[in-house]
């Protein structure tokens, strides 16, 4: 499959300088780690064993899910600077990390228990973001996950000064029309104010 204007956006230079930016900190990986300490509240009991993220850059959610559960991480992440930093990171066993985009993972059906974006659906052209939650599914045993920015009815917005860059719609809208049989476990806000988070809004969903 081609890549879009979008993919070729972050693996290129942005993506680099994307990659740059973001820093591992203290106060991010609090912020990350009680944000999956919430989004995974309704699995307590039963957490999942292994975990994808879709569009991982360096690892930070990975990171902080490293330290709430006991699972093997897998990443899917078409920038190469993040994916190298991902491998050296010693998070993710390289042969975990894949040079990949959502709309066509290279796992098996079912091979991961839970599957999950956080900022990425947002950065898909609109035109694949149905392929990208199909193979998320597919890939996904049990649990879909998203944390992305929210708007009723799709809406483009300029990201760092460039157009056609970044889509904000009702991604649990989207999920549930496609896969009407997904069970909503729980779904919520991250205000900015109060968790150091950026105004996220998520789901988390179970495969019937
Ligand atoms: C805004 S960053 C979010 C990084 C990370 N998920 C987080 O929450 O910190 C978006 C990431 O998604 C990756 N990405 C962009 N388009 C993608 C696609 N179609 N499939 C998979 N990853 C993608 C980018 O390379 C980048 O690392």
């Amino acid at each position: 499959m081609s890549d879009t204007p979008q993919v070729d956006f972050w693996r290129g230079a942005f993506g680099d300088a994307y990659t740059d930016r973001n820093a591992l900190s203290g106060d991010a990986l609090r912020a990350r780690t009680a944000m999956w300490a919430r989004v995974l509240e309704p699995v307590r009991s039963r957490p999942p064993a292994s975990v994808l993220e879709v569009g991982a850059n360096v690892g930070i959610n990975l990171r902080a899910l490293s330290g709430l559960l006991d699972a093997d991480l897998y990443a899917v992440e078409p920038n190469a600077a993040a994916r190298g930093r991902l491998s050296e990171s010693g998070l993710v066993q390289p042969d975990h990390v894949f040079d990949a985009t959502g709309d066509d993972l290279p796992l098996a059906d079912g091979a991961v228990e839970m599957v999950f974006t956080s900022g990425v659906l947002i950065h898909v052209a609109p035109e694949r973001l149905e392929a990208t939650c199909r193979e998320m599914h597919r890939v996904s045993s049990r649990l879909i996950a998203c944390v992305e920015y929210f708007s009723v009815s799709p809406e483009e917005r300029t990201y760092r000064d460039h157009s056609e860059r970044l889509f904000k719609r009702d991604f649990g809208g989207f999920w549930w029309d496609l896969f009407p049989d997904l069970r909503l476990l729980d779904y919520g806000f991250f205000w900015r104010r109060a968790t150091g988070l950026d105004d996220l809004t998520w789901w988390l969903f179970e495969k019937p």
